[in-house]
């Protein structure tokens, strides 16, 4: 690509639009939303079946299943096939390690280790549908330890390594799982992070691990190991058979668990199937980035989120790609740490998230400027809206103007890119700030409270019409919080006035606008769940976890804006009577929270009050404490849903403003 179309203006002008927009990207749209089964039977022949499917996809709605009676497997999609392409000894991953160690493994390797860890699995007497939960730190290992599930035809269910023990043993719990698979410790930021020892206090809380399996990742010497149950990854891998038979799947049978935060305090299991999702993977992949086969891929999101799952696990590897994987802090042991890895690789395409970058951009661009960018052909950013100073910074300073910025909405639920720029089919031209337009195959509209579609520039909710193929299938053991969180605040038929009549709608929990060339902005989210550093927490999670401190009577927390994480934690904490609000327990509370949900989770600030603005109902109004934080207007407190009680509010933040000053004059 020799010229990026960037609008100078945020608002790209009507003739460039005609130019670019209305033609390949609109056409092919149209096309997959009229006729979806004639789109989807083409995109999938991209993937390899050992059984073709009988039905594209059923739709019982809000319950969908794609490519019914289709079979195949993860693992041959992600490496089998490139043996026999002549891919064999290209690099799939090189890998990068905080304190210095690096390593590449080919196809081939990879292919070997993931057949050699599936049958230790299977001698382990793990079977089909088994789930296993996967707790561990980027290293090559992880996507192994997926791979193998996926060949035998387990259910993995990876837990972000920076989580708690607490997050840890309720994920377990929640699955089900059979066997653990855990490192040692981690190095962050140059230190040991003894994980076996924080796998072992949720292993206490859990009753269904059989088996645990450990990595000797930092070789820390004393790794508590439980003798019949706990296992070194080495030793399983011993005297297993080289080879291990794919696993037929069924399309619709699920290729893992991944949980993430809602609106309550327990985190829902979201469910993905192996036939819709990795054809959703690839087909987003090839049309957002339009992978070369000499590219150098680098996304730089952790694998236990579902980022590292579609586009550092199954994506890149499915299309064939070279990848970097990065096990340590951006920064560490210097700010040009990611930049010098760009360098020594010749990076070609990085995806990050908004956050990073702007904690780059704090940093400095003389920390880019030493190193030379110049293989760089395109970005992407995930995670948050991502604001035009930090979009243009990008662009400039990292892109060197060259490369066009892919900002791709989407979220764990919907297993890959929804609304993005298509490199692939055809680059419309950028906005800073705007995620353009919708893929094919995804009908997302913005409407009101009553699910009519807004006007150009009004705020609404982002709603989605039709099911895609990467939609997850439902919540684990949960069908009816599926029902209740995605497909039931927007009643179908009753307003929406479409050309299409959808029979289910679903609920993105997001906040958006189209301008009116019909572009797409993202503008956070509409729920109670708040994004720090682009992670997804949700505030009930929060303060549920604070009332388990025994000096905690109630708990509100609340999302406020934050120049380089998006947004921070602030807590109002009422306390239980005889405890003090002193400074010792506001950070014995922190350390308290970072024990139950993990470091991700520390509240920035925590105020003692003694009561909280609430609706006659008894709800929190956060509205409230969001403007009493940012040091805005109450304009609008008279026109709370749920009649609130205006005067008690009035005091109450009164009383906060009083909290909050006494804790900033210390
Ligand atoms: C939520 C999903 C999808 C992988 C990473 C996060 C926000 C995500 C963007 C973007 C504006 C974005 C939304 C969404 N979000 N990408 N490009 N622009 N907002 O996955 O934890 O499931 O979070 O992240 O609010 O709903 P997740």
């Amino acid at each position: 690509m020799s010229e990026t179309p960037v609008s100078s203006s945020s608002v790209a002008s009507a003739e460039a639009s005609k130019r670019y927009y209305g033609h390949k990207l609109k056409e092919i749209w149209s096309k997959s939303l009229e006729n979806p089964e004639a789109f989807w039977s083409e995109v999938a022949e991209n993937i390899v079946w050992f059984k073709k499917w009988d039905k594209v996809y059923e739709w019982d709605p809000p319950f969908a299943r794609w490519f019914i009676g289709g079979i195949l497997n993860a693992s041959y999609n992600a490496l089998d096939v490139h043996l026999k392409r002549g891919l064999k000894n290209k690099v799939a991953i090189f890998w990068e390690g905080e304190e210095g160690a690096s390593k590449a493994l080919t196809y081939y390797q990879l292919w070997r280790e993931v057949n050699k860890f599936a049958n230790a699995l299977k001698k382990l007497g793990v079977k089909k549908g088994d789930r296993i939960s996967i707790y561990l730190p980027m290293i090559p290992e992880l996507p192994i330890a997926m791979l193998a599930c996926a060949r035998i035809g387990a259910i993995h269910s990876v837990v972000f390594s920076g989580f708690s023990a607490t997050a840890l043993a309720d994920r377990i719990n929640d699955a089900e799982a059979k066997i653990l698979i855990t490192a040692d410790g981690l190095y962050r930021r140059g230190k040991i992070v003894p994980l076996k020892t924080t796998a072992d206090e949720a292993l206490a809380m859990t009753k269904t691990i059989e088996k645990v399996i450990v990595v000797r990742r930092v070789g820390l010497e004393n790794t508590p190991m439980k003798e019949g149950r706990d296992l070194w990854w080495h030793d399983v891998v011993k005297d297993v058979e080289p080879y291990c038979p794919p696993e037929p799947m069924e399309s619709t049978d699920p290729l893992f668990i991944l949980y993430t935060s809602g609106t309550t305090g327990k985190p829902k299991g979201v469910v993905h199937s192996t036939g819709g999702y990795l054809v959703w993977v690839w087909a987003t992949l090839k049309w957002a980035f339009d992978p070369q086969p000499d590219d150098i891929w680098w996304c730089t999101a952790d694998i236990g989120w579902i980022t590292g799952h579609s586009y550092v696990v199954y994506g890149p590897l499915m299309h064939g790609l070279t990848q970097i994987m990065y096990d340590g802090a951006p920064d560490y042991p210097a700010p040009d740490r990611w930049w010098e890895i760009i360098e020594k690789y010749g990076v070609t395409a990085f995806y990050t998230a908004p956050t990073a970058i702007r904690m780059h951009m704090k940093f400095g661009e003389e920390w880019a400027k030493k190193h030379d960018l110049s293989s760089l052909r395109i970005l992407g950013s995930v995670g948050e809206p991502i604001n035009p100073e930090a979009w243009r910074w990008f662009y400039e300073v990292i892109g060197g103007g060259r490369c066009p910025i892919i900002d791709t909405w989407w979220q764990t639920e919907t297993g890959g890119f929804m609304i993005s720029p298509a490199a692939g089919i055809e680059l419309v031209p950028l906005k800073a700030g705007s995620a353009t337009f919708p893929l094919p195959g995804v009908h997302a509209e913005v409407v009101d409270e009553d699910g009519r579609p807004v006007k150009p520039f009004e705020r609404g909710y982002l709603v989605i019409l039709a099911p895609w193929p990467g939609m997850l299938m439902t919540l684990w053991r949960d069908p009816e919080r599926y029902k209740e969180v995605y497909w039931s605040k927007f009643q179908p038929n009753k307003y929406l006035q479409f050309k299409i009549t959808p029979p289910a709608i679903y609920y993105t929990g997001d906040y958006a606008m189209k301008d009116d060339e019909g572009y797409f902005w993202l503008m956070g989210r509409a729920d109670d769940v708040i994004k720090v550093a682009g992670h997804r927490i949700g505030t009930a999670e929060l303060e549920s976890a604070f009332v388990s401190h025994p000096a905690v009577a109630e708990a509100a927390v609340i999302g406020k804006p934050d120049p380089v994480k998006g947004e921070s934690i602030v807590a109002f904490v009422i306390l239980k009577s005889g405890h003090q609000p002193t400074d010792e327990l506001r950070d014995e509370l922190k350390m308290h929270i970072r024990k139950t949900i993990g470091p991700v989770a520390t509240p920035d600030a925590i105020f003692f009050v003694s009561s909280l603005p609430k609706t006659r109902s008894g709800k929190i109004m956060r509205r409230v404490l969001k403007a009493v934080v940012s040091g805005g207007q109450l304009g609008d407190i008279t026109t709370l849903e749920d009649a609130a009680s205006v005067e008690e509010a009035k005091k109450a933040v009164e009383m906060l403003r009083k909290a909050m000053e006494e804790a900033t004059k210390k």
